[in-house]
């Protein structure tokens, strides 16, 4: 029977993954660990199997002692604000947290590793295949979560290479969704908390910087089919995302037909926001033949927001602060509290 540990698993993402975990009948033990930074344990709280471990615990800090069969690395905040504030932290989850992780997979075990279309920077060719090596900025604001998943990148491919160790690194584009946080910041969970809470739809510039929108249960099946379903030998990266290109201020106007009591309000552009994301899909075509995105944002926004009025008590509306992030799903306006254990308070992200 199979051992699974899964790091991040009380997130957004996370969540859903654990979810298709325990749909497997060969899994006889999965280990949830997560430090609740920026996760919750609701999130798991309709789960109900004995097979089911949570730990709250640092991904850095996992026994190291090699025992998982297969281990899934989602640890590291994906939303700019969050991990704008705490640099070190996100450096450390990515990169010590991936290293501790190859040390606890078993001889011959699967280490799975979420990157990002991050690692394409602001890129300079649409879309993005696999083999653009990115525009990143390794000193900018966005430097310490696009450059920790670049090296976790490398040290993971590095492994392989030296020791044998078997891998699959997807890098994911932009996702949305139920169980995102309230005040996560990203640009679908802003606008519905502001039209929520009757305030103005807030759009960082003109908007016209372009995403791929994801809803989180084709993604997550896309993960499925790479990770332990239909992969292959294939290591990665490879591209998950939504191919369908839209502005973010085209998404802010489809949430305010709404909530129309709401007004849109431009704010100061953000340094380093990225132009455009599209993922190149045609690898993805060949390695999980047939996987697509059926859900469009439109549908997928309105399931969100169905899940956001069932939130209770109701989502506190994001406080603005401007320029924090960009309006990237990987961005946003509110600077978070620090959560998962104590330390000094540090919301300035330019810090
Ligand atoms: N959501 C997206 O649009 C997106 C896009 C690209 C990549 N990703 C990647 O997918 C993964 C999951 O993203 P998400 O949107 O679910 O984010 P999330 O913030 O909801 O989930 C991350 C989880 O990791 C936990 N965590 C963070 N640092 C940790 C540490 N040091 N030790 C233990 N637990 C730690 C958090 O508490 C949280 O539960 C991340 O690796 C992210 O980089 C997400």
């Amino acid at each position: 029977m199979t051992k699974v540990l899964i790091a991040g698993g009380a997130g957004f993402i996370g969540s859903h993954l654990v979810d298709r975990l325990l749909a497997r009948r060969d899994i006889s033990q999965l280990v949830v660990v997560d430090n609740l930074w920026t996760g919750t344990k609701s999130n798991l709280q309709h789960i109900s199997d004995n097979r089911l471990e949570f730990r709250q615990a640092d991904v850095e800090a996992v026994d190291a002692s090699g025992q998982y069969d297969e281990i899934y690395n989602l640890a590291s905040p994906a939303s700019p604000p969050w991990y704008m504030a705490e640099p070190m932290r996100t450096i450390s989850a990515n990169v010590i947290g991936t290293m501790r992780l190859i040390a606890a997979l078993r001889p011959g075990g699967l280490l799975c590793f979420t990157s990002t279309s991050e690692v394409y920077g602001d890129p300079l060719v649409s879309p993005q295949p696999e083999t653009y090596r990115g525009s990143v900025d390794c000193t900018g604001p966005r430097s310490s979560y696009d450059e920790s998943k670049r090296c976790a990148e490398a040290m993971l491919f590095e492994a392989r290479r030296t020791r044998g160790i078997r891998i699959r690194v997807v890098r994911l584009f932009n996702v949305f969704g139920p169980r995102t946080r309230p005040d996560d910041g990203r640009a679908v969970s802003n606008f519905i908390t502001q039209g929520l809470a009757g305030k103005p739809i807030t759009v960082f510039g003109d908007g016209r910087q372009s995403r791929s929108w994801g809803y989180v249960d084709d993604i997550v099946h896309g993960l499925e089919r790479f990770f332990w379903l239909d992969g292959g030998d294939y290591p990665g990266p490879l591209n998950v995302g939504n191919d369908r290109e839209v502005p973010v201020v085209d998404v802010a106007h489809f949430v305010r037909k709404r909530f129309p009591h709401c007004a849109i309000q431009h704010l100061p552009p953000v340094p380093q926001d990225p132009t455009n994301r599209r993922p190149d899909l045609t690898l993805a075509n060949q390695v999980i033949p047939g996987w697509t995105c059926h859900v469009p944002y439109e549908e997928g926004v309105d399931r969100t927001i169905g899940w956001f009025r069932g939130l209770q008590p109701a989502a506190p509306a994001p406080r603005m602060r401007v320029p924090v992030a960009a309006n990237d799903p990987d961005d946003a306006p509110s600077a978070p509290r620090r959560q998962g254990r104590p330390t000094s308070v540090a919301t300035d992200p330019w810090n």
